[in-house]
């Protein structure tokens, strides 16, 4: 009999986003947090340049939201904004008291702030260039010691119960079942109050700098129970990751170009002057625009970043992560240039949400980089994201607290039926298909796009949806199948919003249409089976 299990809370996902809010739970409700791997192993624990906020005199709230917005490219929802940066000191504060261990100033006066494309002040507060680490490091300490947070290692989330999916009146989220990858069975786990934060979805390009797990189960599973996204069109690039055949996927931090670093072309001229005034520190959807623009021009493989001029105690003290990688690959980067490409980095759309991170279905939460909160517009700024998994999730833990004041009768949920399932023997399905979707999303609907490109894309996707959903009907799941399965409704959404929008705005560049339209839309699109429209709007009718 496959077990099931009841708590006030489930939160699937355990990274900034979902260990914030259950932090932010009073000690007397129950809430398990599942990780599909170990709890560590999302996008939080590689963050390296840091959490932005106001945190400095000489700075102002209204400077970082104009940041935001112009990196934005003015499709960025501006009360999003206030309420991100508004609530920004006191998230930091809050990981302060928890015991994230930012890195102070050399005279230990206050914290050291750094710089990051974008920004008009140094205000990116940061653990060295392993901020991620010290964040995640310090919330599972304080989870495992809180006593009222049971944490799941290695259960994957298979899909969200709603009373619709039980053919009951009225669309609530009650759960979710989870496949036990250690057990190999599927489990129930039934709440009340359920929460995304499973994270982005650039694993839905070849290259990317996010780890294994970033397959938009999140976003996919909200598709399928009722949830609208948006503007999943805007896949950031990060300009600079490591150019090396044996490091997979290694992001060399912007931080190293807001502290001097200087790109250059393979005969060692310097080129960003020419793409943008604010040279290497311009928004990162046109550095990205300008790598990728100077490699195919030129034919090259990579380009250079290069901070080798500054001193050799504050490269190593400023980037012991970086300095320590590329010189396992004989690189050693406080004497020569690092050789860098662009790759998949960051989601800015996703499941649409409100400041209290509620989604379409009643109960269903999201948070972190799977939700649309209206904060990124066209392209995120940088460290903006870390701030916003925090922000948002302690609005939602108030919210949901409140929530939970009022009974809610949970229905029975039935067990998993695998019946009708047997064991796969053609498991080359998964990986062929798998590197195939990565590949033309990659080739056709990457950086830069075309109609064309785009039309290609779709007619392949619509494919590999038929093959996998034959699959999924008659084999055994695996969490590989399930990742599959969510890249491949997560490609389908971002090609259809990609199409919707025919202009090039921000992270959306395409030939077609080289210019912005007259208007800041955004792109929502709704599941059919809850007929609802695709279609584009601006800001006060995305909550329709
Ligand atoms: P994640 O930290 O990605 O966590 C997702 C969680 O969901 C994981 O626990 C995963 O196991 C779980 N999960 C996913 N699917 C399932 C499922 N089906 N079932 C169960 N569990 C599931 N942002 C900044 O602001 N500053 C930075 O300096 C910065 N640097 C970055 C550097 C790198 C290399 C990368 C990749 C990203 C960086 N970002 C940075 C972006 C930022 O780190 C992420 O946006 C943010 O950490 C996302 O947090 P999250 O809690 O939403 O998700
Ligand atoms: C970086 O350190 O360059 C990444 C920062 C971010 O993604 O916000």
């Amino acid at each position: 009999m496959a077990k099931s299990h009841q708590y006030d809370v489930l939160i699937i996902g355990s990274g900034a986003a979902g260990l914030t809010l259950a932090l932010n739970l009073d000690r007397n409700t129950r809430v398990a947090v599942l990780s599909k791997g170990q709890m560590k192993d999302g996008s939080t624990w590689l963050a390296q340049g840091g959490i932005a906020a106001v945190l400095d005199d000489s700075d102002t709230e209204q400077a970082h939201v104009e940041d935001t917005l112009n990196a934005g490219v003015y499709l960025s929802h501006e009360d999003a904004v206030r309420f991100t940066v508004e609530h920004g000191r006191e998230s930091i504060d809050w990981l302060i008291d928890q015991g994230v261990p930012f890195t102070r100033e050399a005279d230990d006066s206050d914290y050291h702030l750094t710089k990051e494309g974008g920004h008009s002040h140094r205000r990116i507060i940061h653990a060295a260039d392993a901020t991620g680490k010290a964040v995640l490091r310090t919330l599972i300490q304080r989870a495992e010691e809180a006593g009222n947070i049971d944490l799941f290692e290695h259960y994957v989330a298979v899909d969200l119960i709603t009373r619709s999916k039980l053919r009951l009146a009225d669309n609530c989220c009650v759960g979710a079942y989870a496949l036990n990858i250690k057990s190999g069975h599927v489990e129930a786990f039934k709440a009340p109050q359920v929460v995304l934060a499973t994270g982005g979805a650039s694993k839905v390009y070849l290259y990317t700098s996010n780890p294994d797990g970033a397959s938009g189960d999140g976003i996919a599973m909200a598709w399928r129970a009722g949830c609208r996204v948006a503007n999943l069109e805007f896949n950031q690039f990060h300009p600079t990751c490591l150019y090396h055949p044996q490091a997979k996927s290694f992001l060399v931090t912007e931080a190293v170009r807001g502290e001097g670093g200087k790109l250059l072309l393979p005969d060692g001229s310097r080129f960003m002057d020419r793409f943008d005034p604010r040279g290497e520190l311009a928004p990162r959807d046109i550095v990205a625009r300008a790598i990728d623009h100077e490699m195919k021009r030129l034919g090259a493989d990579c380009l250079f970043l290069d901070i080798s001029h500054k001193p050799e105690e504050f490269i190593r003290n400023h980037f012991p992560t970086i300095y320590k990688r590329c010189m396992k690959y004989g690189i050693d980067i406080t004497r020569e240039p690092i050789p860098v490409v662009p790759a998949a980095h960051y989601t800015c759309g996703g499941v649409i949400t409100d400041d209290l991170a509620r989604t379409d279905v009643k109960g269903l939460y999201a948070i972190g980089e799977t939700a649309f909160t209206g904060l990124h517009g066209a392209n995120r700024l940088a460290s903006n994201s870390l701030l916003e998994c925090v922000v948002y999730a302690r609005s939602a833990a108030s919210h949901i607290q409140q929530q939970l004041q009022n009974k809610i009768e949970l229905p029975e949920i039935p067990c998993w039926d695998e019946s009708q399932v047997t064991d796969s023997d053609e498991d080359v399905i998964i990986s062929h298909n798998w590197g195939e979707l990565r590949q033309f999303m990659w080739d056709y609907v990457g950086i830069v796009r075309t109609s064309k490109r785009l039309q290609r894309a779709k007619h392949r996707i619509e494919l590999l949806q038929q093959e996998i959903s034959e699959y999924y009907s008659n084999y055994k799941i695996s969490c590989d199948l399930l990742e599959l399965r969510n890249l491949a409704v997560v490609a389908d959404l971002i090609v259809r919003s990609a199409m919707l929008r025919q202009e090039s705005r921000g992270l959306h560049y395409t030939l077609d249409f080289p210019d912005a339209g007259p208007e800041a839309l955004d792109t929502i699109l709704t599941p059919v089976n809850f007929q609802w429209q695709n279609h584009q709007a601006g800001p006060d009718s995305r909550r329709s």
